[in-house]
């Protein structure tokens, strides 16, 4: 049965809600109100989507998938909180709201980010949630996510980020550097999926096709909208890669073949579907509708 955009936001809202809770009041207060500011800021839950999807069209169950996508979107703030700190790119906004060290500090705002992603792992440890996979799955999933979001990943990627800040760089150390910092998470969240529903090989490199296109093609656009969109509709401040220096597709080769670069990646993404029987008509839209986004 086919879900809904709608039916999978609720789906993930709800869940991140019961993750993020405390039932007694306590002097931490604070950093538990600080991880649910960023986690409720109104975040598209593109990762959560696409790892709820990917299990559906292999035929797995996604609500034994719920706690990874929920997983997978803390990470996600979390590197979001990080990547807005003073010390990185300096940002004050973000999802349309003052950015989370604005309202809490940078000193809580740290830990707030520390703290989701230790939540994620917690998370996806917990005995019932072990207990709806099995342990062998959890065990390969959590090898993919930190390989994925560490020192060779994610994390590889934001210092990528800030070494090539002022430079003039080769188009592939550049795609290397959007790989790293927002196509190895995205990479993952398609992965996951189809590791719950327990797809073969050919069905995991097809998804693996799509991920890394449209992580790629993301990065782009958002390098896009930086110079072509407004606060307004972006929800974080524009011009800012050029403030601080960024090397983007966009200071390289321009709004135009940047442009290009986004519809044919997106294309290569919307061709590898064609290796799932499942009706993939939300990722082709989704694929879609990112290309052309305004946020
Ligand atoms: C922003 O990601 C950071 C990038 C990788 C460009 P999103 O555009 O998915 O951010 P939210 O979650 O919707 O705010
Ligand atoms: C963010 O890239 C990538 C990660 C947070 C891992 P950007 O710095 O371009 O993202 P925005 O524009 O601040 O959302
Ligand atoms: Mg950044
Ligand atoms: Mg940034
Ligand atoms: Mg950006």
């Amino acid at each position: 049965m086919n879900i809904s955009t709608e039916q999978y936001l609720s789906i993930i809202n709800e869940s991140l809600d019961k993750y993020i809770k405390q039932t007694e009041e306590n002097e931490t207060d604070c950093l538990l109100e600080s991880m649910r500011y960023s986690i409720n800021a109104g975040g598209k839950r593109i990762r959560p989507m696409l790892l709820l999807e990917f299990c559906r069209i292999c035929g797995g169950d996604i609500y034994k998938a719920v706690p990874f996508a929920c997983a997978v979107e803390m990470i996600h703030t979390y590197s979001l909180i990080h990547d807005d700190l003073p010390c990185m790119d300096n940002s004050n906004t973000r999802r349309g709201k003052p950015s989370n060290h604005v309202i809490y500090g940078e000193d809580i705002a740290l830990l707030a980010g520390d703290a989701l992603l230790t939540l994620a792992f917690e998370i996806m440890f917990r005995e019932d949630t072990v207990g709806a996979i099995g342990e062998s799955k959890v065990i390969e999933i959590s090898r993919l996510l930190s390989s994925k979001i560490g020192f060779k990943g994610m994390i590889a990627g934001q210092v990528l980020d800030l070494k090539n800040e002022g430079k003039e760089i080769e188009i592939e150390k550049l795609k290397i550097m959007d790989e790293r910092k927002t196509g190895d998470l995205i990479v993952s969240a398609v992965k996951i999926g189809c590791i719950i529903a327990g797809a073969d090989e050919e069905k995991i490199k097809a998804a693996e096709t799509f991920a890394s296109s449209i992580g790629l093609a993301f990065q782009i656009t958002d390098d896009i909208l930086d110079v072509i969109s407004n606060e307004k509709d972006f929800g974080k401040p524009v011009g800012i890669d050029n403030v601080n220096k960024k090397s983007t597709y966009v200071s390289m080769l321009g709004v135009d073949k940047s442009k290009e670069l986004v519809m044919s990646l997106t294309n290569t993404a919307i061709e590898s579907l064609n290796n799932f029987e499942q009706d993939t008509e939300f990722l082709r839209d989704l694929a879609t509708l990112l290309s052309n986004r305004k946020n």
